[in-house]
């Protein structure tokens, strides 16, 4: 369903590809497990991590994957490559590709630069993150994380707050969300919701927080991207905490089996209360075990690692 094609994002992606690639990452997961994490499925294949914007959980994690999959992984980063010597992303991608890479993971500021690379190159493209754009595999392990907790994602009512605006994580989810059969709802400051939301992405906009948790079976809170805002967009972090922050006492609004999640990083106090981070609802470090087993399933299938 993916062999041989590149991952740019859940636009496009039917139900059966989503479920087909989540029913892989339970077999990774289970690997990931063991005391011998290795399986020699990509030995052999190079895969090449390029990352032009900071990351923890999303470099590493695809590293993990590569080299649990037995594939000879390589990480770049724009700081200390040529990029930082004003290498254009297509003089850098020709260069890897001329290193006969297999696959790249790419995370790049600009939205569509991995849809760029895809024109340009042979090699299989995965977007680790592209601009306020898309992040299909952060939205992929959290459908894996709301299915161990939830089932089926049919039905259920997903809140998504925060910086909607700035957020590829948030634009994955409520593409996939929706091919999923999952109603969301969104609650933000007015200056973080992007204009024509409601009628692109078939979601519900809510005055506050409380409409929007109310009854859901999933709150996921989202990092305020300073880094991709202009000045101005909000008053201070404070107010901010106040009207959209996640607390115990707003979370019991919402069903007793629903779970919180967060893409992370997480800034405890303004997104998340501390307290709500560290509760039994917090499922944020099942998303980053599921991260790196969904990762492996990605590359996997991208990759054909299960040609005869
Ligand atoms: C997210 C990202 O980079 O888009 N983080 C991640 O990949 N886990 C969200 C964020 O940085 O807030």
């Amino acid at each position: 369903m993916l062999i041989g094609r590149n991952l740019l994002g859940l636009r496009g992606l039917g139900e059966e590809t989503i479920d087909g690639i989540l029913d892989t990452a339970r077999g990774f997961k289970d690997i990931s497990r063991r005391t011998i994490k290795k399986v020699p499925t990509l030995r052999g294949r190079t895969i090449l991590n390029v990352f032009y914007e900071a990351s923890t959980r999303t470099r590493v994690s695809f590293e993990l994957a590569g080299k649990r999959l037995s594939a000879d992984t390589i990480n770049i980063s724009a700081s200390g490559s040529s990029v930082s010597k004003g290498e254009s992303l297509l003089d850098m991608g020709q260069t890897l590709a001329a290193m006969r890479a297999d696959a790249v993971v790419i995370r790049h500021g600009h939205s569509g630069a991995p849809h760029y690379l895809a024109k340009k190159l042979d090699a299989a493209i995965i977007n680790a993150g592209d601009g306020l754009h898309e992040h299909p595999t952060q939205a992929l392990l959290d459908f894996m994380t709301m299915r161990e907790h939830l089932g089926s994602l049919r039905g259920k009512e997903v809140a998504i707050v925060g910086d909607i605006k700035h957020s590829r994580v948030a634009r994955s989810n409520m593409l996939g969300l929706r091919t999923m059969g999952a109603k969301v709802r969104v609650a933000a400051p007015a200056t973080l919701l992007p204009v024509g939301l409601v009628d692109e992405y078939g979601v519900e906009r809510c005055a506050t927080v409380e409409e929007a948790i109310e009854g859901a079976h999933v709150v996921m809170a989202l990092r305020l991207q300073h880094e991709r805002m202009s000045s101005g967009l909000l008053p201070s972090l404070r107010e901010y905490a106040v009207r959209f922050g996640i607390n115990s006492t707003r979370l019991k609004k919402t069903r007793p089996e629903c779970v919180v999640m967060h893409p992370g990083p997480v800034n405890r106090g303004v997104e998340l209360e501390p307290d709500v981070v560290d509760s039994g609802r917090s499922v944020i470090l099942e998303q980053v075990e599921n991260g790196v087993a969904v990762r492996c399933a990605v590359l996997y299938l991208v990759l054909g690692g299960d040609e005869p």
